[in-house]
C-alpha cells in the first residue's frame, strides 16, 4: 500500500485547515512525497460540533490520546494545544509506538523538545514541528537544511502574530490594546490563553526552539528573559514613531563568548528596516550566518491555511523519507545552554 494514514488530534483553526489542504490537494501531494495522504481519523472534544468541513468519511477517535493505536494510522499530527497533558501523552504514545509525530505545538516542544526528540530516536520514529514557529515560514528547515553549511551568530525575530497584529492597529488607527485582540482571537490568530500571546510567553516557546536549530543548544524556555506587548500604549508608539522608530516584539537570540543570550521584549525598531515594514500577523525572521551573511524571512506567522502550509511541509517530509533529527542534530548532541543575560534592549 502507497499510502500514508493520517491521524488528526485537534479540529481547531488549524486542524481543519490541514483537513482542507490534503483534500484540496490529493494528487500534487502524492507528486511531490512519491506516497497517497489519507486521513483515516480525527479527534477534538466535542464531537457534534460544525467545523465546517465534512468528517464523514474519517473514523471518530473519542480517546485522543490512542490515535496512534488506530487502524492504519502512520502519523499523528497534534494540533490541540498546551505543553502537558492530552498533546504530551499522545507525543509520548505515538513515538513509542514507531510512528510519526508532527506538531505546531511550540509550548510542547520548548519544554519537553529534547525527551520527544531522543523518544523519537529511541524508537526510530519521526519527530517534526515546522509550524510550531512563525506559522507558514519554513523557518525550521532553513536552519536545518538551507543554512546547515553556517555557523549562525544571531537571530531576531517578529514570531507572534497577535502582538504584530496588535501593534500595527494600534500605529494606524489608534486603537486600544483590548479591542484589537478581541479581533485577533476572532480571526484564530491568538492561543487558546491569549496571555501567552501579549505576555511574550508564545514568542519566547519560538525563541527557545530557535536558539535550538540554530545553536544547537538544548530548548529552555525557562531561561528566556521574557517581556509582553501589556504596558504598551498608542502614545508609546506615537512617540517612537516621532524619533524615527516603531514598537515590535522581538524574540531575539546570540552566541557570546560565554553562552546564549536569549530575550523577548518590545523593542525600538528603525523605521527604515525591513522588519519595522512587517505588519499585521506576519512574521519575520532576521538570521546571521558566517558564510551567507544576513537573510531574513518574511510570511504569514498565524492563521488557517498558513499554519496548515507548514504542518504539509512535515507531512510530506516523513512520507518521502527525508527525517533528519528534530533539532539538526541528535539529541545527545543538544549542548546545556549557558545562559547570558544582557540590559542592552
Ligand atoms: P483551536 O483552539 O482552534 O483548536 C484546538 C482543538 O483542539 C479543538 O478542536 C479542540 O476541540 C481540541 N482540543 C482541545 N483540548 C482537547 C483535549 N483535551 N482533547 C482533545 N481535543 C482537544 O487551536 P488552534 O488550531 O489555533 O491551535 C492548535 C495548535 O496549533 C496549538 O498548539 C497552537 O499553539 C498551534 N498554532 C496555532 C496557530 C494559529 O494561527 N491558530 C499558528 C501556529 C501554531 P473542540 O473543537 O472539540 O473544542
Ligand atoms: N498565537 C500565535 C501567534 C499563533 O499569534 O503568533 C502562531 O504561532
Amino acid at each position: 500500500n502507497n499510502a500514508i494514514g493520517v491521524a488528526i488530534a485537534g479540529l481547531g483553526t488549524v486542524g481543519v485547515g490541514v483537513i482542507r489542504i490534503i483534500e484540496k490537494h490529493t494528487a500534487m501531494l502524492e507528486q511531490r512525497s512519491g506516497r497517497t495522504v489519507e486521513i483515516v481519523a480525527v479527534s477534538a472534544r466535542d464531537r457534534n460540533r460544525d467545523r465546517g468541513v465534512d468528517l464523514s468519511s474519517y473514523a471518530w477517535v473519542d480517546d485522543t490520546t490512542s490515535l496512534a493505536d488506530h487502524d492504519g494510522v502512520d502519523v499523528v499530527i497534534e494540533l490541540v494545544g498546551g505543553s502537558d497533558g492530552t498533546a504530551l501523552a499522545l507525543a509520548r504514545n505515538t513515538l513509542k509506538k514507531g510512528k510519526a509525530f508532527v506538531t505546531a505545538n511550540k509550548a510542547l516542544i520548548a519544554i519537553h523538545g529534547k525527551e520527544l526528540a531522543k523518544l523519537a530516536e529511541e524508537h526510530d520514529s519521526f519527530l517534526a514541528f515546522e509550524a510550531a514557529v512563525a506559522g507558514g515560514i519554513p523557518i525550521l528547515k532553513a536552519l536545518k537544511e538551507g543554512l546547515a553549511g553556517n555557523q549562525m551568530s544571531n537571530l531576531r525575530g517578529i514570531l507572534n502574530g497577535t502582538c504584530n497584529y496588535i501593534l500595527t492597529r494600534m500605529e494606524n488607527e489608534g486603537l486600544g490594546f483590548e479591542e484589537v485582540l478581541a479581533d485577533a482571537q476572532r480571526l484564530g490568530y491568538a492561543e487558546a490563553d491569549p496571555t501567552f500571546d501579549v505576555d511574550g510567553i508564545d514568542t519566547a516557546h519560538k525563541t527557545a526552539i530557535l536558539a535550538a536549530l540554530a545553536f544547537g543548544v538544548e530548548p529552555d524556555f525557562a531561561a528566556i528573559e521574557c517581556e509582553g506587548i501589556r504596558a504598551i500604549a498608542s502614545v508609546d508608539i506615537d512617540y517612537a514613531r516621532t524619533l524615527g522608530y516603531t514598537i515590535k516584539l522581538l524574540g531575539s537570540v546570540r552566541r557570546t563568548e560565554t553562552g546564549i543570550e536569549q530575550h523577548v521584549h518590545p523593542a525600538m525598531v528603525p523605521l527604515e528596516t525591513a522588519l519595522a515594514n512587517v505588519s499585521g500577523a506576519t512574521n519575520a525572521v532576521q538570521v546571521y550566518g558566517d558564510a551567507v551573511g544576513e537573510t531574513v524571512y518574511i510570511g504569514a506567522g498565524a492563521g488557517e491555511l498558513p499554519t496548515a502550509s507548514a504542518v504539509m511541509a512535515d507531512v510530506v517530509d516523513y512520507a518521502s523519507g527525508n527525517n533528519r533529527p528534530a533539532f539538526g542534530v541528535p539529541s545527545n548532541e543538544l549542548k546545556k545552554l549557558i545562559p547570558v543575560s544582557s540590559d542592552e534592549h
